[in-house]
């Protein structure tokens, strides 16, 4: 794409990475309009936006994506040449439990977006959809649609229930880091800011149609990320590490490790260059700085009801 004056779409811009999103579109292009759309759910913190939310460039409209007539008046009159959509449940455990309202945020949502999209007077030049699966059917060859497939994200801002932020929760209400069954897992990490910039890469660069995976070579396996912010937070022998494990019976179904090929990015030029040991400095600092960050939070958030319209 050329480097326009350009009005973005970004869905779930309140959540973790999208906010971070939000917050360097702003920042970096002043004269581009960056419209979010989020029905700020539980894991959302009004202050995540903060330092944007004055801006003339930056607008947020409260709403559900699932909403087919909100979405498409959106397109109709905002003239949107790029789509971020990143709107979704994302908590995997909560899915086991409520696996309905997954289907109808993460397919009938996406459906929704892409339909009002490819509808709009005048498309968008580019839909980037960040996710992890592909949900929306083979409708896509002549809408500029890229996915992108990214590793487990962390940094600051993450909301408490994933992995990192919750080891911390835990070990600052000096309860013990709950490690789900006794088989080995391990994740790849990636740091948020590394993930915004393979965003805007694949905005600039991304051929339509594909999908990039963004990923690192760092894996870390869960017992030892534990091991690890004990270790930061806690200031105790390296032979009592272990008190502040506890093993927890697992999910019902779980994924041992997700590897996977990033080449693809790369050839566009993009490179993790945040370290996991800056990066998890950065994060465990933020939230040492940010106690009560997420307990404000759930004082004043809430989805807006909604309806599946169309
Ligand atoms: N965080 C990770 O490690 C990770 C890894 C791989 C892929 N992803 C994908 O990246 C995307 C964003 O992840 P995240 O970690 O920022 O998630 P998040 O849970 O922090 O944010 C999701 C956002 O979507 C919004 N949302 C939920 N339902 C909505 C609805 N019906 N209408 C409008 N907004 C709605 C929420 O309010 C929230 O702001 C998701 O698609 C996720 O699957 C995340």
């Amino acid at each position: 794409m050329g480097s326009d004056t350009r009005t973005v779409l970004v869905t779930g811009g309140c959540g973790f990475i999208g906010s971070h999103l939000v917050c360097s579109l702003v920042h970096r292009h002043p004269d581009w309009r960056i419209i979010n759309l989020d029905n700020l759910d539980y894991c959302c913190s009004p202050r995540s936006l903060e330092s944007v939310e004055d801006h003339h460039n930056y607008s947020l409209i409260r709403g559900d994506v699932c909403n087919l007539r909100l979405v498409s008046h959106i397109f109709d009159t905002e003239d949107i040449d790029v789509v971020f959509h990143l709107a979704a449940k994302t908590h995997v455990e909560e899915s086991f439990v409520s696996p309905g309202s997954f289907q109808r945020v993460n397919v009938e949502g996406t459906r929704v977006v892409l339909r009002a999209a490819r509808r709009a007077p005048r498309p968008p030049k580019r839909f980037i959809y960040v996710s992890t699966d592909e949900v929306y059917g083979d409708s896509l060859d002549q809408f500029p649609v890229i996915i992108t497939r990214n590793n487990n994200v962390y940094g600051p801002r993450q909301y408490t229930e994933k992995v990192i932020p919750r080891f911390l929760s835990l070990l600052r209400a000096d309860k013990k880091c709950t490690i789900h069954g006794t088989v080995p897992k391990s994740r790849h990490f990636l740091f948020v800011d590394d993930v915004i910039e393979a965003f805007l890469l694949v905005l600039e660069k991304g051929v339509a149609g594909e999908v990039y995976n963004i990923g690192n070579d760092f894996e870390i396996p869960i017992m030892q990320l534990a091991r690890e912010l004990v270790r930061m937070v806690k200031n105790i022998p390296e032979s009592q590490l272990d008190d502040w494990l506890e093993f927890v019976p697992d999910r019902p179904q779980v994924d041992l490790r997700y590897p996977i090929s990033s080449q693809k990015l790369q050839r566009l030029g993009w490179r993790a260059h945040v370290t996991w040991e800056e990066g998890i400095r950065q994060t465990v600092k933020w939230y040492e700085d940010n106690p009560g960050y997420w307990l404000e939070a759930g004082q004043n958030q809430g989805p807006i009801s909604s309806t599946l319209d169309q």
